[in-house]
């Protein structure tokens, strides 16, 4: 069963190393989280899956990886200057500061219980604002990116004429973004630092309506696909009031967080709003000549936006269970293989010296393909607990009789089953078990 209590989640991410509280030993900073050794690798898997399933397995979408760092003009043109908002209230009598469009009841503060002793809402630009170079003057002035969205528009022409990809076709970036939320909150549901996964998807205008239900559709699809279960997933259509400044139509992918519904990734119909914009700021051309139809026209865009550090988080509470093996409470992270930190564990049943040597070989072998662990620490049951609780898909272990018959053990993480298998076909076992 998926976790039912956050706490259950970030205390095993906490202890077995996938999420750690940032600069915990000066007592942590505002809601940043630094991701441990296993959450480093999976970070990874997930962008990785999200790459695979939107650039490779297809031929019209590209790779970009656009600056973090941008110049003002870019913020002015994407309308994050004067709208990328939120109405920020304060509490008169206890000084804390609120969302006022996420407060329950906006007459009464959440902390200490004081009625309308709020202020007047301000409109609180999220965008992180430094400066390049050595002199703080306005000219120096620079933003830390709040979506990875805006690189692909400015560099729209560049990849047209680099790729002489033609609509319907995509970028796709993932990467950093940072908000200064105002509350942030759940552990890495909401933070100021965050990675994302954006497609930015060019139609013909005549076609968005189409594109933008297939979007919807596949996206949903490629959390089912990555083992979260239908009944955690849902899609909901933004109403209209909901909708941000460019956007003509948003349906938002929301799973089943210990703390209700919540979204995972938003799915926008741009219109032509972005290249329209930077095409006015800029004075540069972006749009698309036609040559079969002699037809130039701005392509609409369908976007699909996701986080990646929340989405790994929604994967971590799905996967998390807890069962019994052999008359032993067991936790365990069902993690799709895919997403798995380690795929596979190497165990040797002792540390003797000849097993060892042995197991270094199958470790050698099997590294070389996936990405594994090799624990010879306390008992094979609690190395096997170990690798239960991190999600490893698959445990070779290698006993003495291994040393005679060349043959090892592979241990299945949810069925606990276990089947002996050569080394010489060990490489094609573990593919047909993995997947991959
Ligand atoms: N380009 C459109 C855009 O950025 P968004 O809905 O603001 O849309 C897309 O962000 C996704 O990025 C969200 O669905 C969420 O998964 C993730 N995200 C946004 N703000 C976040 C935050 N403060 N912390 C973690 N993830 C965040």
């Amino acid at each position: 069963m998926p976790a039912t209590e956050l706490d259950q989640v970030v205390n095993l991410c906490k202890r077995r190393g996938y999420v750690f509280p940032s600069a915990e030993i000066y007592g942590g900073f505002r809601s940043t989280y630094d991701y441990g050794p296993l959450g480093a690798m999976m970070l990874r898997n997930v962008k990785d899956a999200w790459v695979r399933a939107m650039v490779q397995l297809r031929d019209d979408v590209v790779l970009l990886d656009a600056a973090i760092l941008g110049p003002p003009a870019v913020w002015e043109a994407s309308g994050h200057l004067a709208n990328f908002t939120d109405p920020l209230v304060d509490c008169r009598v206890c000084k804390n500061r609120f969302r006022l469009d996420k407060l329950d009841d906006p007459n009464t503060c959440p902390s200490c219980g004081a009625q309308d002793s709020f202020t007047e809402a301000r409109a609180f630009n999220l965008m992180f604002k430094t400066h390049a170079g050595p002199v703080e003057d306005a000219g120096a002035v620079a933003y830390l990116r709040p979506e990875t969205a805006q690189g692909m528009f400015v560099n729209f022409a560049n990849v047209l004429n680099a790729t002489r990809k033609k609509p319907p076709f995509g970028i796709a970036q993932t990467g950093k973004s940072f908000r200064n939320e105002i509350t942030p909150q759940n552990w890495i549901f909401r933070t100021r630092e965050f990675e994302q996964m954006e497609l930015e998807f060019f139609v013909p205008p005549a076609e968005s309506a189409q594109w933008y239900a297939y979007w919807c559709a596949e996206r949903l699809g490629w959390y089912v696909g990555l083992g979260i279960p239908k009944e955690l997933l849902r899609l909901r259509a933004h109403d209209a009031d909901e909708l941000s400044h460019y956007s003509s139509g948003t349906s938002d992918v929301e799973f089943l967080f210990p703390w209700g519904w919540d979204e995972l990734e938003g799915i926008a119909n741009r219109g032509d709003y972005d290249l329209t914009q930077h095409a006015n700021h800029s004075g540069e051309k972006l749009d698309y000549f036609d040559q079969a139809t002699g037809e130039r026209y701005v392509p609409h865009v369908i976007e699909p936006a996701a986080g990646a550090t929340r989405t790994l988080a929604a994967f971590l509470l799905a996967a998390y269970d807890e069962d019994e093996v052999g008359g032993e409470s067991r936790v365990v992270l069902r993690l799709h293989p895919r997403l798995a930190p380690y795929k596979v564990a190497v165990l040797p049943l002792s540390k003797k010296e000849h097993l060892s040597a042995k197991a270094r070989e199958v470790y050698r072998l099997v590294a070389d393909r996936y990405l594994s662990d090799y624990d010879d620490t306390q008992s094979i049951g609690r190395r096997y607990r170990r690798q239960d609780e991190i999600g490893t898909p698959l445990a070779v272990t290698v006993d003495f009789d291994s040393l005679d018959d060349e043959a090892v053990t592979v241990r299945d993480r949810d069925t606990t089953e276990q089947v002996r298998v050569p080394i010489a076909d060990l490489l094609a076992t573990l593919q047909a078990k993995l997947g991959f």
